[in-house]
């Protein structure tokens, strides 16, 4: 049960517990024993379904609310005026207390944007959240809506692995003071598949997983890898002590193209970029 010391880039626990798909008993299950392995960065939203369960999970562990680090995000259809704040109220409801990180989970509307990102802010300043931040969020984006928050935002959640070229992005996010999150680090099995990153793997004897969240969280990019099993969750605990060489780093990012998204939902076409 003892958490897992790690670092914390702008706060955030570098290797957190993603949770979608995962709803019921097995969302309870699951972040149960992700708890009892020590990860206390666990990764939910609204859309998920499974924030009650999850508030569930952490209450039944017994250990201090304030030992975990807990990430919501609100949901497209509540991002307007009339739902966000009682949408937010809900989810601090189920998760048992105030989130440590609220992000809004896909950019708003282009005539709602600045609006939206008040609404975040409000909920900061109401104690519903420790700490703001976006998701899915383009370089052009991150930048007025940091702009907005007068420098409030600490993260954008984006898709992050090897097989897309997110150097844009990440470039962005340090010159704006933020920290990026990988999800879908694995790209959902796919990143862990080409030769370069096999045969890293196979040269350090680790499985190719590893060297996949590894190559994200030496960046200073935080993983939130979704696993059910106990003996893969190891393993990306694991990936905390594995370190890489410059040159296999480089020889990973080259894997990149800016076409490697594994999500990709129509209502983002041309919002990618710039
Ligand atoms: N902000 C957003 O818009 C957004 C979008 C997508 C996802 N997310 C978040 O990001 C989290 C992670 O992304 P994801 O679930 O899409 O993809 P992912 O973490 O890249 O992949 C999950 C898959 O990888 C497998 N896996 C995990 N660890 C493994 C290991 N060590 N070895 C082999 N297989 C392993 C899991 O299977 P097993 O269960 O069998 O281990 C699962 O099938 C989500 O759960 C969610 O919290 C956010």
């Amino acid at each position: 049960m003892t958490a897992i010391s790690m670092p914390a880039p702008g706060g955030i626990p570098l290797l957190g517990l993603g949770t979608y798909p995962l709803t019921g008993e097995e969302a309870f299950r699951t972040v149960r024993m992700a708890i009892d392995l020590g990860i206390r960065h666990i990764d939910t939203a609204q859309m998920y379904g499974n924030e009650r369960e999850i508030g569930r999970a952490v209450a039944s562990s017994g250990l201090p609310r304030g030992d975990f680090f807990m990430v919501t995000k609100v949901d497209p259809g509540n991002l307007g005026a009339a739902r966000f704040a009682d949408s937010v109220a809900r989810s601090v409801d189920d998760l048992g207390g105030p989130a440590d990180l609220l992000l809004i989970h896909w950019p708003p509307p282009e005539d709602d944007f600045d609006a939206t990102l008040d609404r975040l802010m409000a909920e900061r300043a109401k104690g519903n959240t420790k700490a703001i931040g976006v998701s899915n969020f383009s370089p052009a984006m991150m930048r007025r809506a940091q702009q907005r928050c007068a420098g409030a935002l600490i993260n954008n959640q984006v898709e992050f692995h090897p097989l897309l070229d997110q150097q844009a992005v990440l470039a962005t996010a340090r010159e704006q003071g933020m920290v990026l999150s990988a999800y879908s680090p694995l790209a959902r099995g796919a990143a862990m598949k080409p030769a370069v990153i096999a045969a890293i793997a196979a040269r350090l004897g680790r499985p190719p997983s590893e060297v996949v969240l590894r190559w994200i969280m030496q960046q200073g990019v935080v993983a939130i890898p979704m696993t059910t099993k106990r003996e893969n969750a190891l393993s990306n605990i694991a990936a905390l002590s594995l370190e890489l060489s410059p040159e296999d780093m480089a020889a990973i990012t080259g894997l990149g193209t800016r076409h490697g998204r594994t999500i990709n939902p129509s209502w983002m076409a041309g919002r990618w970029e710039p």
